[in-house]
Parts: C-alpha cells; structure tokens; sequence
C-alpha cells in the first residue's frame, strides 16, 4: 500500500490524539461528580411521578406537597448536574468531538425543560396542577430521565467516556 493510499484510508477522527482523551476533568478522587450527581434528579423525576399518583389515588394533599418539592429538587440538582456536564462536554477534547455527547447534551436539556416546567405549573397550586397536567408532565419526565440516564450510560459503558480510556492506565 502507498503512503497516499494509506493517507487516504486513515480516519480522520482515529488519526487525532485528542480522540482518546476522554479522562473526565471535573472529578473527586477520580471519579466523575457529573456521574455522582445525576442520582439526584434522576430519583427526584421518578418520585415526583410517584407521589403524583399517590394523590391521584388517595387524595392526601401530602403527595402534593411532597410532589412539589421532590420536582424542584430535581430541577435545581439537575441544573447543576448539567453545568457540570457541559463543562466536560466543552473542556475534554475527546467528548467534545463525539457525536453521542451532543445528543446526551440535547436530550438532557429537554429534560431539564421539562422539569423546570413541571415545577413552574405547580408554584401557584401545587395540589390543583396535578391533575390532569401535572401527573402527564411528570409521566414526561420519568421518559425523558429514562432516555437520557440510558443516554449517559452509552457514554460512559459505550465510548469510555469520562474514563482514563487514553491514559497509560490499564
Ligand atoms: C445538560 C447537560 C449535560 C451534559 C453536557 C452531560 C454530559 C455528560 C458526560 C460528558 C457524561 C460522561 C461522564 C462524565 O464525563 O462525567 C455523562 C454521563 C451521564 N449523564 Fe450527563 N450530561 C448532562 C446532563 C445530564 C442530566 C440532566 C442527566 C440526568 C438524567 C444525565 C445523566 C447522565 C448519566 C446517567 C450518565 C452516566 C454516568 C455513569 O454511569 O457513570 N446527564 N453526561
């Protein structure tokens, strides 16, 4: 093979150092924190769901409350789960490059969309929203955090991802 031909068939991507830098850049002990936080919204999301039902079945006004404040935890931990994402997302050369981390990007800022418009619909009447909007836009929610949690996994387990996959490390 000439070195024109093999100039020709080398990717383009596979051929940039930079590819394989994915180590995450905002970690504790060398761990992610966007990977540790995410818990939280993601949790958040699937309790709010599931308090929304418990007043829709019962009728206690204390699902309400715990609706409430279990959606705008999600919203506020999940703001700052993405910020720290974005900085990943921005500042890691390996990640930034990868198609995949744009669609996580997309599909958790539809998330977080949804979750601030959950929390939003219920600040003036947290028991009156509920039903019929408030349990179908938390019903939202638990698809949106499913997608983008399955989303963040392919990251990770998928492309290494905020892992030392370039580093000397075996
Ligand atoms: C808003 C912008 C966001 C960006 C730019 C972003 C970016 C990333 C990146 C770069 C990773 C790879 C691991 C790392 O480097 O830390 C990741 C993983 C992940 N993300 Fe996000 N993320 C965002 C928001 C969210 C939100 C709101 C959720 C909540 C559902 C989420 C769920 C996940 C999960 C579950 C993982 C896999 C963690 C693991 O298994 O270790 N992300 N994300």
């Amino acid at each position: 093979m000439t070195e024109k031909t093999k100039t020709l068939r080398s990717d383009p991507i596979l051929s940039r150092r930079s590819f394989d830098e994915t180590e995450s850049r905002i970690a504790f002990a060398s761990h992610p924190v966007h990977a540790m936080m995410v818990a939280f919204p993601i949790s958040a999301a699937f309790g709010t769901f599931g308090a929304d039902l418990l007043y829709w079945a019962t009728g206690d006004v204390f699902w309400a409350r715990a609706a409430l404040w279990a959606i705008g935890s999600g919203f506020i931990f999940g703001v700052l789960a993405g910020m720290v994402g974005t900085v990943e997302l921005l500042s890691v050369p390996g990640i930034r490059v990868r198609a995949a981390s744009w669609t996580h990007f997309i599909l958790a800022m539809t998330l977080l969309s949804v979750l601030g418009g959950n929390w939003g619909l219920r600040l003036g009447d947290p028991v009156g929203a509920i039903l019929p909007y408030g349990v179908m836009l938390s019903a939202l929610c638990v698809l949106m955090t499913g997608l983008t949690g399955w989303h963040g996994g392919k990251l990770v387990f998928d492309y290494q991802i905020g892992t030392q996959r370039g580093s000397d490390q075996d």
